[in-house]
């Protein structure tokens, strides 16, 4: 008796094991400061998701460079052009500066795999940013309010400097190395592998997508998790009652 006990403790201890190996699951958005499906991507779906508990769950990658190209000058500065013109070009820079400015105030959390306050301060840009009678505003400053940033102007100096173009050239490699030219913007791509239609419904069901993914039960994900642990839990029953 007491050996068969042991089994069935070991079989239901690992059954509960599984909770804790699982693995955060990588998503990484292409996407451009200006880009109307972008906007409306980041701030109704992305941003929206990640403020519940999947959060803890996501291994996020955001790469705001698009359809754009660059040429590098002889003087070691880039020439960029943007989907969305110039001002796109120093909105994606702004974004991939506070992608590394944000992380050294504020620390990524140990619990999670990507900055939320990034992602705070980048929502409220996509949200915020408004035409002008020159070309587009990027509120940075309000939005490093928003977004509890401490030191935006590092931003701001970062996305005037070559330093930015460099940020931003990189977010270009990593961009082509995906795709030569982005077939759609945003493009959503989930665990590394390139779903064209996924990505289409990842942009207006994005937490439906993302529940496929998670095996963590999770009221957010409908209980898709529930149903699997359930049946684990099922099987174990019928087991220990067959054992017996
Ligand atoms: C870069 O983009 C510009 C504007 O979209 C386009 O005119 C140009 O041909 C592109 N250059 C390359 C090398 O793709
Ligand atoms: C997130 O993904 C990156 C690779 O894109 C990886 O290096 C990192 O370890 C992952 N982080 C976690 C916590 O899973
Ligand atoms: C910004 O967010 C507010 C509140 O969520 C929303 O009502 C508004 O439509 C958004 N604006 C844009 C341009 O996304
Ligand atoms: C960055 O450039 C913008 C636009 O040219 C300017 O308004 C702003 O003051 C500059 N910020 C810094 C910190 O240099
Ligand atoms: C979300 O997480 C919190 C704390 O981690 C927990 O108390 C709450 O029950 C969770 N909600 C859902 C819907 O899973």
């Amino acid at each position: 008796m007491f050996p068969k006990m042991l089994f069935v403790v070991t079989i239901l201890l690992s059954f509960f094991c599984v909770k804790n190996t699982s693995q955060k699951v990588p998503v990484t958005v292409y996407y451009e400061s200006l880009c109307p499906d972008s906007r409306k991507f980041i701030t109704t779906q992305l941003y929206p998701v990640l403020q519940t508990n999947v959060s803890k769950w996501v291994n996020l990658t955001l790469v705001p460079y698009g359809k754009s190209n660059y040429t590098q000058e002889a003087d070691n500065e880039w020439k960029f052009f943007c989907h969305h013109g110039p001002f796109e070009c120093h909105g994606n820079k702004i974004q991939a500066c506070a992608l590394h400015e944000i992380e050294n105030s504020v620390p990524t959390p140990n619990n999670y795999a990507f900055n939320p306050v990034t992602l705070a301060f980048i929502n409220c840009l996509m949200n915020k940013t408004s035409k002008n009678i020159d070309g587009y505003d990027f509120p940075i400053g309000e939005c490093a309010k928003t977004a509890n940033v401490p030191n935006y102007v590092s931003i701001e100096n970062c996305a005037n400097h070559t330093v930015g173009s460099t940020y931003l050239a990189a977010l270009g490699e990593q961009t082509h190395q995906f795709q030569k030219t982005l077939i759609s913007v945003p493009t959503i791509v989930f665990n590394n592998r390139y779903d064209k239609q996924e990505s289409t419904d990842a942009s207006n069901f994005f937490n439906q997508i993302l529940c496929k993914y998670i095996t963590q039960p999770l009221e957010e994900c409908q209980n898709h998790g529930l149903t699997l642990k359930a049946s684990l839990l099922l099987l174990t029953l019928t087991f220990v009652h067959f054992v017996f």
